[in-house]
């Protein structure tokens, strides 16, 4: 699945279960984001690659029942697992929509929903909100000027983005370093940028947004803290098929997949440390009034 659409996780079951901790870890920081990116009650909103659907889910409720949210994705089954959690938590205000933001008809795809009233133009939306798919995607830049289109002249435009290399433990351990260090190369080699959370600003601009506003999220723990281990774990589980393809040498001495969870928390309580999850980067704009 992942060869197929170019997303290098995939969307296998610990996959969905990864992004569904990772929404957990920074659910908080993504709804004051959007706060600070403008969002209110009764906006119509899009958010793009909207996984499982967690910041479809805050911006549903920061619209209330006045507002919308058009949710999209290119993995079907991610949106069946969005669509399946909105019913859970009886929210009626976001649809679900297959879409890929790379195509030139996703404009078109996303108009059913948002339709003038006499049927022959999209209306466009107050917002636009993305986290963790630019640094996914080939051409973040014309991603963003596609999707920025699709607002209305003054309307919101906000993502969120991984500094990937960012994170890190005080004091620095070598197993962990070895390990992150290795994640970056494979996110790398996959074609994901892993500093796109520092990069959105040159991104906005180079889209022909307004400079954007930008703010930083974090979480930090102890590696025996199950959240933090489990982040680790997910995302090492995720991509150790991306880094033993890079060469054999790469992974030699390393502990394997059952006995690194114990390592890494030995080696970071046997040195008091403290783990830095990668910092979320969200940048906010307004589209100007004129557009390509
Ligand atoms: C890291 S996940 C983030 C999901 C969600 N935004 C979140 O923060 O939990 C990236 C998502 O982008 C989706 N995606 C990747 N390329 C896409 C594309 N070209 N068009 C639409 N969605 C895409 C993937 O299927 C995946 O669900």
């Amino acid at each position: 699945m992942a060869a197929a659409t170019g997303y290098v996780l995939g969307h296998q079951d610990p996959e969905v279960e990864r992004l569904l901790l990772q929404g957990r870890l920074y659910g908080d920081h993504t709804e004051q984001a959007l706060r600070l990116a403008g969002l209110e009650p009764g906006m119509r909103v899009l958010d793009v690659g909207c996984g499982p659907g967690d910041v479809a889910l805050a911006a549903a409720r920061i619209v209330g029942p006045t507002g919308s949210v058009t949710a999209v994705d290119v993995q079907a089954d991610i949106l069946d697992v969005a669509a399946l959690r909105s019913a859970a938590e009886g929210v009626s205000t976001i649809s679900f929509r297959q879409v890929d933001i790379t195509q030139p008809t996703a404009p078109e795809q996303t108009a059913p929903d948002h339709t003038a009233p006499d049927h022959t133009a999209p209306e466009p939306f107050d917002a636009v909100v993305g986290r963790l798919i630019l640094m996914h995607l080939p051409d973040p830049v014309g991603a963003l000027r596609t999707v920025a289109g699709l607002v209305r002249p003054g309307g919101v435009v906000t993502f969120q983005d991984f500094e990937v290399s960012a994170a890190r433990s005080v004091p620095e351990l070598p197993l962990f370093t070895r390990v992150r260090d290795l994640i970056v190369a494979a996110f790398r080699t996959a074609g994901a940028r892993t500093e796109m959370g520092t990069s959105l600003h040159r991104v906005f601009r180079e889209a022909g947004l307004p400079a954007p506003r930008s703010t930083l999220g974090g979480c930090l723990g102890r590696m025996s803290d199950p959240d933090v281990l489990a982040f680790v774990m997910g995302v090492w589980s995720a991509l150790l098929p991306v880094v033993e393809r890079l060469g054999p040498e790469l992974t030699e001495g390393l502990p394997d997949l059952a006995d690194l969870p114990d390592r890494l928390c030995a080696e970071a309580a046997a040195a008091d440390a403290t783990v830095l999850l990668p910092p979320l980067v969200s940048a906010w704009t307004r589209r100007p009034a004129e557009w390509p």
